[in-house]
């Protein structure tokens, strides 16, 4: 039953005011969700198969760009259909999202790029959980070993990037805490302590290496691969080299949540709560919780949301709250807010097979700007089904 919902009728009875807080989410995440699921379904139609264009965005003139496998957005696609068929049990979003699954397979052998987690187990790693299926499960461990190849046991990282070499030598960036969960599940399934190794070690030098004393994080961290040694703290896709770029604060919520549910380890669960202090007590943080694509942009509030971001955090904040029961009521409460905001007519996208609009890919690259973004709509939809599940 709805302990959450209990609670709040226990705090209304005891006089306090909860306005926004009495109704019983689930019967309108479960809408949501139904909703979103006949979208997606309704966007197949609008959306012709193309191994080189998965969604990933739109262009200025509203057309859909899409990308090849290669791409590090590649999976989210067919991962979002795996997400909303798991749900609805919709024959037709299992066999789309089949479909352009298999598109992504060839990349488990791509030795350079650490983005195999995105690519390969967002897809690969619903489609196992969701069907079971064996054929599934092997491509992801395939990935996990070609990951592997990419730690540096002597700097205790997997490298994140191989371009912009006269820069940096052994560039970690953040976002790499997401791979972390394939290699951490890689070792559930096949009993190889190794990729636990990596995984856990990674996390452990992240957190040495990559935060600042307000637990905010640096984007790039550059080593010396022979040494081990720091060698500069950068950014790519924030403001400056001091700046808190909002997607890698979200990704480093979400990715200490995951490394805290296969470790127990407190430090992990320790820095993900701190993120999220960070987050929700920036005074640059909109009033919608949905925050600019840099904490430190110039010209607040005349600066692009990230929505990505909040997604992002939103659907971390609900893992989080389940390894912290002390604040539980807290993380869901923010998430709440934010999906209940993600849903009004400022953040939601008419344009398939897109669900929310206003996300930042990178302000200093000049490219998706202000748009729908597809990963966004992937963690969007991650977060109300872990809405969902709470609330039932
Ligand atoms: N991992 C790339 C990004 O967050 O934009």
């Amino acid at each position: 039953m709805k302990i959450r919902f209990c609670f709040f009728l226990l705090i209304g009875w005891m006089g306090c005011n909860l306005s926004t807080e009495t109704s019983d989410p689930a019967p309108e995440t479960q809408s949501q969700l139904s909703l979103l699921s006949q979208r997606a379904i309704a966007d197949l139609a609008k959306i012709p198969f193309d191994s080189l264009q998965i969604p990933r965005t739109i262009e200025a003139d509203g057309k859909l760009k899409g990308t090849a496998s290669k791409s590090w957005t590649s999976g989210f696609y067919p991962g979002l259909l795996w997400q909303l068929y798991g749900y609805s049990k919709e024959e037709k979003l299992k066999q789309a999202a089949a479909q352009w699954t298999a598109v992504v397979e060839k990349e488990k052998m791509d030795d350079g790029t650490h983005d195999l987690g995105f690519k390969v187990y967002c897809p690969f790693g619903n489609a196992y959980k969701i069907t079971g299926e064996e054929k599934y499960k092997a491509v992801f461990i395939t990935a996990a070993k070609t990951l592997s190849t990419r730690y540096n046991e002597k700097v205790g990282a997997i490298r994140s990037w191989d371009f912009n070499k006269d820069v940096w030598k052994f560039p970690v960036i953040i976002d790499n805490m997401m791979n972390l969960e394939m290699l951490f599940e890689a070792t559930k399934l096949t009993g190889d302590s190794s990729f636990y190794h990596i995984a856990n070690q990674h996390a452990t030098t992240t957190l040495k290496n990559h935060f600042r004393a307000n637990n905010s994080s640096y984007h790039v961290v550059d080593y010396d691969p022979v040494t081990g040694a720091v060698a500069n703290k950068h950014t790519h896709q924030g403001l400056n080299h001091e700046s808190s770029w909002s997607r890698g604060q979200a990704w480093g919520l979400y990715g200490y949540t995951v490394a805290y549910r296969y470790t127990g380890n407190p430090a992990y669960l320790a820095q993900a709560q701190k993120i999220a202090d960070f987050i929700f007590s920036h005074p640059n943080l909109p009033a919608d919780l949905i925050p600019y694509w840099d904490y430190d942009a110039p010209n607040i509030p005349n600066e692009p949301r990230d929505v990505s971001a909040a997604a992002i955090t939103a659907s971390g904040l609900y893992e989080l709250g389940t390894h912290d029961p002390a604040n539980a009521e807290k993380y869901y409460s923010r998430a709440d807010q934010i999906l209940k905001n993600l849903a009004s007519e400022k953040y939601q996208c008419s344009t398939p097979p897109f669900f929310l609009k206003h996300s930042v890919g990178s302000i200093p690259g000049k490219f998706e700007m202000d748009t729908p973004i597809i990963y966004a709509d992937y963690y969007y939809v991650e977060a109300l089904l872990r809405q969902n599940k709470i609330n039932s």
